[in-house]
This record gives structure tokens, C-alpha cells and sequence, in this order.
């Protein structure tokens, strides 16, 4: 089989892009939190399985077995790789992280006379699966976009009693890391089920659910280096040992007639289908890959990334930073830049610089209100926009976010872009705004050669 690597240790970090003036430069991704490159043994794992890929649980060959034996030894690998214990947790492997949380509020039973205690600071995925079947009670943030644990407490010790507490790890807008532990605490103490949208966090800290007092977290594969369609949802067994599956079909059966059925125990039972056998295989090497190089070189990586995000933000005139700027946190940022829409701002960032980040609310609109101080007529105007298709000035930021496959170089290449748009604002003359409320550059947009 011939597929072969960069030298690099991430699939794609040697890309060369065309931009409006001169040659073509290096691509730098400062979007991964949104997705990250593949790690090189992710795509080597993949490769080196592939020849013995089959059918998992449905076949008696030796292929079969072995896809069935990985499959089925990765639940555990995933885990230990967050800090359960495999005798009372187990791992499922749904898409991504909402279709986790989506599972998990389905698989709870719960009903509109239940409260789900969650915070303003979440992305959509852990909102709207719980709003769907719960009341939320949200816990608010302050004008940094941070809350603090008497806030929860005071959630939790309203009336009615919350089933669930649902809480982020760590911000995809703004890279805050709540204080989880003392969070935890509060919602155990109170007998409340403390779940975790891992998906920002668990690519870049080490995860110990039992020492935090978590019961259950998910997270995405495509987030942590692993993009081939697995994430990770980490749950007490006994949480969904009864109860119908959240999807129902082949596999998550015992037995079957014209009108009765019963559900397989265990893990099969959330688990209809043909799993992503290869989608589990590439999460169990990047786990695998991340314990074993050493969480303390990627945290002083990322430390050192932080701090060069921190300090070449700064020296942008007109930049505003939104949320906060000290403490601990993940190496991302969300910011405006006086007189250039959000929008522009990217997309000058792209086509002058080869710099890849992200603008818009981030599927975290409620939290980019706050972030952003939208008063209620604000968030009104900006559903009637969207209602009525006018997409061209909708509010927002722009969010970069480094992680593991970042350079150091990458951030003062930042810098130097941004001081360069900032002292140039007749360069946004070189963009139109598209009726999708996109700004592509006026002479049309850009594609490399190689992905014609
Ligand atoms: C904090 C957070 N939660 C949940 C999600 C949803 O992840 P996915 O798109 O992989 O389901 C994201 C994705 O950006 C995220 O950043």
C-alpha cells in the first residue's frame, strides 16, 4: 500500500497556498479548534489496520475477529485515556461530541419536569440536546465570560432539584478552563449527575474523571487528531443499563420478533449499526500517541503558545480581545479589530496571509451575546437577519486557536498580519461581500493548484 507522510508529524503541515500579492506562502492553521490535522501515526495506525478491516461482530474469519477484538479493546483504552475505570465505565463511539451529548440526553429518560443546570458559556452541542428533552436552568457568565462555582451552587440549590449538571471543559470562544473539580464537587454533593462536553478540553489537558469527581464526558475525535469520523463518550455503565437505545436497529439486539424486542446489554446496545471501526482505531492511536509522548510537552507547548497569542494580541492597535485574558487557558482567542467587520478580517487574514481562523458566533451564539454585551434587541435584530436570509452583518468575532500541531513561528506571523491590516484599512476595498454574508476578494477566491 503507498500512502505515504509529510516528514512533519501532522498530515498537511507543509502546505503552500496562493494568496492576492506574491508567492504562494506556507498555510498556517490557526483554526484547530474547529478541527485539527491528523497526526502522522493516527494515519500511519489507519493505514497498517486497514488491510485487516472486516466486519465487526457479524463475522467467524480471522479479519472479522480481529476488527471485532480492536473494537472491542479500544473501549477500554479510551477509558483509561480519560481516567475511568473500564469495571464501571464504558466508552461508546458516536460521531463526535453531539452526537454524544445528543445520545446521553436521550438514553437519561429525561422529561420538560426536569431540570438540566448548564451555562452560558456552552457551545450548542450542550444546550440544545438538553433543551430538546429538559428544562435548562443556565448558570450566566459576567462580562469576561466566566462564572464562578457559587454560581453553580446557587443553580444546584434551586428548586426544582437538577437531574443533571452539564458543563463545558474548556471554551472553544474563548479557551477558559472552568474550575471543573471544585464544579463537580458541588453538583456530587447535591447527588447531581455531573456530565462534560470534553471537546476542547481533552485534546490538550490530561483528563482524570474519577479524581475530578466527573461522571461522564464526551468528546471528538476530529478535535484531537484523529479525523476519521469517531468521538468518545465515557458513561457509568449502570447510567444506560436499561432503556430503550437512542438509535435502534442491527446489533443492539438480543432477540428480535414481529412484536417484542430485546435489547443487548452493555455497550451493544447503544451501538446499532456497523460501528467506524477505523474512525476508533485512529482515537485509540492519538490517545495512545498523547499518553505516550508526554502531556508535559504539550502543555508547555501550548503554555508557550498562550503566552505568544497573549502577547502579540496586545500590540495590535484597535484589537479587542473578548473574555479573559489571564489565568489558565487554551491557546485560543477571540477578538475584533476596530473598523474592519469580523468577516473581513478573516478573509483578509486567508487571502493575504495564508492564515487560516474562523469568524462568527462559534455555534456558541448565547455565550457571543454576553461576550459581545448584545442587549436583548441586538440578539432580536440578529434572529430576524437570519430568519429573514440577511446573513451580511450578523455580529461576531474572530476566534484563532493553536494547538499541538502549531508552530511557535505561526503566532508573530499572526501578529505581523494583523498590525499590517490594522495600519491598511483601505485594503478591505479588495473584497465584496457575497450574499451569503461572506467577503471574497474581488478578483475571485483563491485555490491552491493541488486541490483544483
Ligand atoms: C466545546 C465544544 N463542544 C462541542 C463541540 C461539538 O463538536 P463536534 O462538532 O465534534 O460534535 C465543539 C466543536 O467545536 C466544541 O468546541
Amino acid at each position: 500500500m503507498s500512502l505515504s507522510f509529510t516528514a512533519g508529524q501532522y498530515v498537511g503541515d507543509d502546505l503552500w497556498v496562493p494568496v492576492l500579492d506574491g508567492a504562494p506562502r506556507q498555510y498556517v492553521d490557526l483554526d484547530t479548534a474547529a478541527t485539527s490535522s491528523a497526526s502522522v501515526a493516527v494515519a500511519r495506525a489507519v493505514r497498517d489496520f486497514l488491510p485487516w478491516y472486516a466486519s465487526v461482530h457479524r463475522g467467524a474469519g480471522i479479519r472479522s475477529q480481529l476488527t471485532s477484538a480492536r473494537y472491542e479493546d479500544a473501549r477500554e483504552v479510551m477509558v483509561r485515556f480519560v481516567g475511568g475505570n473500564p469495571a464501571t465505565h464504558m466508552a461508546l463511539f458516536p460521531r463526535n461530541t453531539t452526537e454524544a451529548l445528543n445520545l446521553l440526553a436521550f438514553r437519561l429518560g429525561l422529561t420538560k419536569d426536569d431540570v438540566v443546570v448548564t451555562t452560558a458559556a456552552e457551545h450548542h452541542a450542550n444546550l440544545l440536546p438538553w433543551r430538546r428533552h429538559a428544562q435548562l436552568r443556565v448558570v450566566d457568565v459576567d462580562e469576561r465570560g466566566t462564572f464562578d462555582v457559587a454560581a453553580v451552587e446557587a443553580a444546584l440549590d434551586q428548586q426544582p432539584r437538577p437531574r443533571v449538571l452539564a458543563v463545558t471543559g474548556g471554551s472553544n470562544v474563548t479557551g477558559w478552563l472552568p474550575d471543573l473539580r471544585a464544579i463537580a464537587a458541588a453538583a456530587r454533593q447535591r447527588g447531581v449527575l455531573v456530565v462534560v462536553d470534553g471537546a476542547q478540553l481533552v485534546p490538550h489537558r490530561p483528563v482524570d474523571i474519577t479524581a475530578l469527581g466527573i461522571d461522564v464526558i464526551a468528546f471528538s475525535g476530529h478535535k484531537m487528531y484523529a479525523p476519521f469520523g469517531a468521538g468518545a463518550l465515557v458513561v457509568p455503565r449502570s447510567l444506560l443499563a436499561s432503556g430503550e437505545p437512542f438509535l435502534v436497529g442491527g446489533g443492539a439486539v438480543g432477540a428480535v420478533s414481529f412484536d417484542d424486542v430485546i435489547w443487548a446489554d452493555g455497550p451493544d446496545r447503544d451501538d446499532a449499526g456497523s460501528p467506524n471501526v477505523l474512525g476508533v482505531v485512529a482515537l485509540t492511536a492519538s490517545a495512545d500517541e498523547l499518553r505516550s509522548d508526554g502531556w508535559a510537552s504539550v502543555l508547555a507547548h501550548e503554555e508557550h503558545l498562550l503566552r505568544a497569542l497573549d502577547s502579540e494580541l496586545a500590540s495590535v492597535p484597535g484589537l479587542h480581545r473578548l473574555g479573559p485574558v489571564a489565568g489558565d487557558r487554551l491557546p485560543v482567542a477571540a477578538f475584533n479589530l476596530d473598523g474592519v467587520p469580523h468577516g473581513l478580517l478573516a478573509a483578509r487574514l486567508a487571502n493575504e496571509y495564508a492564515i487560516g481562523t474562523r469568524s462568527g458566533c462559534f455555534c456558541a451564539h448565547p455565550y457571543m451575546g454576553r461576550l459581545l454585551g448584545l442587549s436583548d434587541a441586538e440578539v432580536g435584530q440578529f434572529h430576524a437577519d437570519v430568519r429573514a436570509g440577511r446573513r451580511q452583518r450578523l455580529p461576531g468575532a474572530v476566534r484563532v486557536s493553536a494547538n499541538r500541531q502549531t508552530y511557535l513561528t505561526d503566532i508573530p506571523m499572526l501578529g505581523q498580519a494583523l498590525r499590517e491590516i490594522a495600519a491598511t484599512p483601505e485594503g478591505s476595498a479588495r473584497y465584496v461581500l457575497d450574499e451569503r454574508g461572506d467577503f471574497v476578494p474581488r478578483t475571485g477566491a483563491l485555490v491552491p493548484v493541488s486541490a483544483r
